[in-house]
Order: structure tokens, then C-alpha cells, then sequence
């Protein structure tokens, strides 16, 4: 293996787990070395790289945590903001667990805002043994990690971070990476804003994390993952220790950048969302204008936005883009005539739906596929999700409510998976 036996201009680099080439799951040679280096970067006790995403470093962490309570006779219970993404939900149902979520208060579907007074709150009358956040969230909004680990350090609780979008935290001025602010376990997509491979991860696991998470966080990737791993994704992985350091400069110049753009819409009066340095979210109402309108226009100027609904639009920028294509986006989105403020934002609060059976048995319960009209009063079987972020809409599991249904229309879904 491979086939391809190296023939063809990207096959060349593209060998498989042979002699010297190491084994991803059981490194002691070259990927037991850049691993290292990389958890040197990230200040990481361990870091174990996944070329299957953040999804794959999810369902491990998600085992980690799992397994970790069970064997310390802990309550197994783990706290979860409901802005999770969709990787946490199906990894809930393999490992049959069943988290308790947080919906926090004054945010939306896609950014719950947690005060660490409601995490304490919480812990206090469940004594859960982890909290579990996606921070930064997919509109930008980033937690107060420092707060949240101080709480659950209060409480003995494990803090797990999904930080999928925010691999280049680890650069700014300050360092706002989860690890640095007290989380002990971290992954994230070095794909989303790194100059690294589609599919790239890491699951990173703290110094402040008990040495059961380091000692069995391979084999924890190992149970979900491919037993072939891309080469080149391990490569693009290695490639970017050796340039950590430039891209952080990269990280500092671009984020002022995007500063001077932030200040220079909202002085136009665009209405903006988020604290994450290198994303700029924009709540186009107040100028007169949907999340889709703009999103075409700058499509129509060679610009793509990571995502865009009826109330956002979402650049995700790193310091591979160039400086023209920032003023390109500064000059369109300036030059746009303001319109009376296009009426409320509708997007959809944190849903709240009883629980009616576990995430697991409705995964696997039979179903049937009904409209979303009809679909009040039923539980929901498959996964219903914002997308792109991916965001559940409802956990299968739950009965769905008014609110359920008419957020599942806002994100377009016509039909809904429920048990039968
Ligand atoms: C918050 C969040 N977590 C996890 C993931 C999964 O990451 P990956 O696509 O690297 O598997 C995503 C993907 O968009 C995400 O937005």
C-alpha cells in the first residue's frame, strides 16, 4: 500500500504506516517527535494529532471522559453548552452518554452565553464532573475560560474546550488559547484557521489534567479512528511546527488589521458580533440588509463568507489572506448605500425540549420521516442541525416543542427524522 505506489505528483508524499515512517496511534519515532513539538507550541502536557478533524478528537475526548469517571467512581454526568457541535452530539450517542445541557442566558442557538456564577450553580446542585464548551463559537463569541476553569477547579470538575475555530489563539496579544487560560483538554481543526491540511487536528491534553487523559489519549483516537492515516495530513501537521513562529507574527499584524476594518464598519453604522480577533461577524439589520444579501454580494466580488444567514454574515480570516482582498471587503462593504434597518433579527434562541428518551436509544430507535408542521409533540430521532455550523437545533432524544419546529423551519429543514 498504496496503489498508486508513490506514481503522480501528489502521490509521491503519500506513503502509509511502514517501517520509519512510524504508526499514528503508537508513536515513538518521527510522529511521536512532532507531536511533541507541536504540544510544545500549545503548551500542552500531550497533544495527539487527528487527520480525521476535530470530529475524531471529539468522540475520543468524549471516551476520555467517559471512561475517566467511571473508573474514579466519579458522577459521570457532564455539563454541556447547547451550542455544541453536531461531532458532540453523535459522539454522546456511540459512548452512550448523556450530557446536561447549559443554555445560558441572553445569546443565541448558535452562541450561548454562560456566566461562570451559572456553571458554579450548576456543578453545586449536580456535582457533574466536566463542563464541556465550544468557545469559540461559530458567530466569534469567545467564553471566559479563566472564569470557567477557576469554577471548576473550585468544584474538582474537568474544564473540555471544543476550540475547533481557534487553533490560531495560541498567537495573539495576549495568548487567548483555551489551554493557556486554564482548560485541560482542548481540540480544535488546525484546518480552520492554520495554514494546514483540510482534516488536520489536535486533541491537546493540559498539564492540569489528571494523567490518565495524556497516558490513554491514543488509544482513545485509535477506537474511532481510520487505521490509515494521510501522510500528507501528518505532514502538513509536521510542516506547521517549523512555521509556528512566523504565522504568530502573521496572527499579530492580521488581527489589527481586522481591528481597523471592525472599527471602520461599525462607524458606518454595521452592527457586529463577537470578540474572536481574526473573525468578523456582522449583523447586517441595522444596515439594512440580510447575512444572504451581503454574503452574494461579496461572492459577486470573489469573496466567500464562511457562513451567512438571515441575521449574520461570517469572515474567517488568518493571515493567509491578502491584504487586497481585506480592502476589496472593506471597499464593498463601505461603498454599500445604508437602507432603513431591515426590521428585528429573527435568529432562533437556545431551544429548551424535554427530554423524552437517551441520546443514544434515539439514535438507533426506528423512525420515520414526517413535515416539520407535524412535527410538535414527537421525539426526535436523527440529527437536526443549523447548518453549516452544525449546530442541533434539538438533540435527538427530545420531544420536540413550538419553538423547536419554528426554528427548524428558520434553518430550512421541510422534514424531521422522529421515533416511532
Ligand atoms: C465548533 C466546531 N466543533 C467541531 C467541528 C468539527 O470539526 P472538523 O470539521 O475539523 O471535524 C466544527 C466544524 O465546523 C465546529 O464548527
Amino acid at each position: 500500500m498504496p496503489g498508486h505506489k508513490g506514481r503522480g505528483y501528489i502521490a509521491r508524499d503519500d506513503v502509509t504506516e511502514i517501517e520509519g515512517a512510524d504508526v499514528l496511534y503508537r508513536p515513538e519515532g518521527i510522529i511521536a517527535e512532532s507531536e511533541k513539538n507541536a504540544a510544545r507550541i500549545f503548551g500542552a502536557a500531550r497533544t495527539v494529532f487527528s487527520c480525521e478533524g476535530s470530529s475524531l478528537g471529539i468522540r475520543a475526548l468524549v471516551y476520555l471522559l467517559k471512561t475517566y469517571a467511571l473508573r474514579t467512581g466519579k458522577n459521570p454526568l457532564i455539563l454541556a453548552a447547547r451550542n455544541v457541535h453536531s461531532s458532540f452530539v453523535s459522539a454522546c450517542g456511540l459512548n452512550g452518554v448523556s450530557p446536561e445541557w447549559l443554555y445560558g442566558e441572553g445569546g443565541n442557538l448558535l452562541s450561548v452565553r454562560l456566566t461562570a456564577e451559572s456553571v458554579d450553580q450548576a456543578l453545586s446542585r449536580t456535582g457533574a464532573f466536566a463542563v464541556f464548551i465550544t468557545s469559540p463559537d461559530y458567530l466569534g463569541h469567545l467564553c471566559d475560560i479563566s472564569a470557567l476553569s477557576e469554577v471548576c477547579k473550585k468544584h474538582g470538575a474537568l474544564l473540555a474546550v471544543d476550540n475547533a475555530h481557534g487553533s490560531y489563539l495560541r498567537f495573539t496579544d495576549p495568548c487567548l488559547h483555551p489551554v493557556a487560560l486554564g482548560a485541560d483538554l482542548c481540540v480544535e481543526s488546525a484546518h480552520k484557521t492554520l495554514p494546514c491540511l483540510t482534516g488536520t487536528a489536535y486533541l491537546h491534553v493540559a498539564p492540569s489534567a489528571p494523567a490518565f487523559f495524556a497516558e490513554n489519549a491514543d488509544f482513545a483516537c485509535y477506537l474511532f479512528a481510520s487505521t490509515s492515516p494521510s501522510y500528507l495530513l501528518l505532514a502538513s501537521l509536521d510542516d506547521f511546527n517549523g512555521k509556528a513562529k512566523t504565522y504568530a507574527e502573521g496572527v499579530k499584524r492580521t488581527a489589527e488589521r481586522v481591528g481597523r476594518l471592525r472599527a471602520s464598519l461599525a462607524d458606518a453604522g454595521y452592527g457586529l458580533y463577537g470578540e474572536e480577533p481574526l473573525k468578523l461577524t456582522l449583523r447586517p439589520a441595522s444596515y439594512g440588509y440580510t447575512g444572504n444579501e451581503i454574503a452574494d454580494l461579496l461572492r459577486s466580488k470573489g469573496i466567500e463568507a464562511e457562513y451567512a444567514d438571515r441575521d449574520f454574515i461570517v469572515l474567517l480570516l488568518s493571515p493567509c489572506n491578502r491584504e487586497e482582498s481585506l480592502a476589496e471587503a472593506e471597499k464593498t462593504l463601505l461603498g454599500l448605500k445604508k437602507r432603513t434597518a431591515a426590521g428585528k433579527e429573527s435568529v432562533p434562541s437556545p431551544v429548551v425540549c424535554g427530554k423524552a428518551a437517551e441520546i443514544r436509544d434515539a439514535l438507533y430507535a426506528p423512525w420515520e420521516e414526517i413535515p416539520t408542521e407535524e412535527a410538535e409533540g414527537r421525539v426526535l430521532s436523527g440529527l437536526v442541525l443549523s447548518c453549516p455550523p452544525a449546530v442541533p437545533v434539538a438533540v435527538c432524544g427530545e420531544r420536540l416543542n413550538a419553538d423547536a419546529v419554528s426554528a427548524l423551519l428558520y434553518y430550512g429543514y421541510r422534514t424531521v427524522k422522529v421515533m416511532l
